[in-house]
């Protein structure tokens, strides 16, 4: 069988200079990080949960706690957090030091891929060789996420979180890039599809070097705004199982809430606008686990790196 070479496998001075830049690039990823107290991934593997508009409105209520906020859109093929953060279009400024993201209104820094798309309909294509597309592709992706976490002027950061896409595979992609996450945010709905696909991501990150993993259960019942009735929009008690059979915590469980995707959509997290509204309450609930867990892990390391 052919063997393909990998970049581990080029162990001499090709004079491509290839194993050079990626050991720069894994430290000035490094040296970036070290200035970030805390690095919170919001991810699932299952797609259409939540993952995004949590991560918008969680951002948004850590920023307006007084905490620096940073939010990375690692979902290249479908950008939407700059757009649920109200930053749809912003350009970036490119410095000396990297490139300036942008501050939402709710004063979180973001990066998206979608600041450097032009048109607000072109899908994402790369120019990769025309040969062997498919063996590129995760690559170039890695390459893209890696730069936006390591050549953002992110700054000093108290928490960075990062909307991860669905696939297990786009969180073993992040966890080579920071193999020491300190958060792993786990959005499942009630659905025993969601139940299934959700627990392999669980177990990647338990497996993992993850500081912390925990669920969040994403449109759990509807309260009828007319009379009150609460319905349930899944059957199952998926979120239930996944917690026992995991023994991973389930950390906040967000009522199915039209106003909340409204106004996330239309790029004003609900959490600002109406924060006592119960599917806010369930947010604000899970940035105080977030906060309390950085307040122990991300403290010490601070401290490690300020020694
Ligand atoms: N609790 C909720 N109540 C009402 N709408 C919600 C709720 N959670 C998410 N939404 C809405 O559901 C839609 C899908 O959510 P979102 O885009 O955040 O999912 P996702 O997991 O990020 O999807 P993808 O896997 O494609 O990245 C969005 O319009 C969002 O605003
Ligand atoms: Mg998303």
């Amino acid at each position: 069988m052919r063997k393909i070479r990998t970049y581990k496998d080029v162990t001499h001075d090709t004079g491509s200079g290839l194993l050079e830049q990626v050991v720069d690039q894994q430290h000035r990823l490094a040296d970036r990080l070290a200035l970030v107290r805390s690095v919170v991934a919001v991810a699932s593997g299952k797609g259409g949960v939540g993952k995004s508009a949590i991560t918008a409105n969680l951002a948004a209520a850590l920023a307006g706690r007084g905490l620096a906020v940073g939010a990375v859109d690692a979902d290249l093929n479908g950008p939407s957090l700059a757009r649920m953060l109200g930053v749809s279009g912003a350009r970036l400024a490119d410095r000396a030091s990297g490139v300036e993201p942008a501050e939402s209104p709710s004063g979180v820094r973001v990066m998206s891929m979608e600041f450097l798309q032009q048109e607000e309909d072109a899908p994402l294509r790369w120019r990769e060789p025309e040969m062997g597309r498919f063996i590129w592709q995760s690559t170039l992706e890695t390459g893209v996420l890696r730069e936006f976490l390591g050549d953002v002027e992110w700054g000093e950061l108290d928490v960075l979180l990062v909307d991860v896409p669905p696939g297990t595979d786009k969180i073993a992609r992040l966890l080579e890039l920071v193999p020491e996450l300190d958060q792993m945010l786990m959005v499942t709905t009630p659905s025993e599809t969601s139940r299934f696909v959700v627990s392999k991501s669980v177990r990647m990150a338990r497996e993992a070097a993850v500081g912390t993993v925990a669920l969040v259960a994403n449109m759990v019942g509807h309260t009828c705004p007319e009379c009150g009735h609460v319905s349930e929009l899944f059957m199952g008690d998926g979120v239930k199982r996944l917690e026992e059979e995991s023994g991973v915590p389930v950390w906040a469980q967000i009522p199915f809430d039209p106003r909340f995707g409204a106004a996330t959509d239309s790029g004003t997290p609900l959490v600002i606008t109406d924060p006592d509204a119960p599917s806010c309450h369930a947010i604000l609930a899970l940035a105080d686990r977030v906060e309390e867990q950085i307040g122990i892990r991300g403290r010490d390391a601070v401290e490690e790196v300020g020694s």
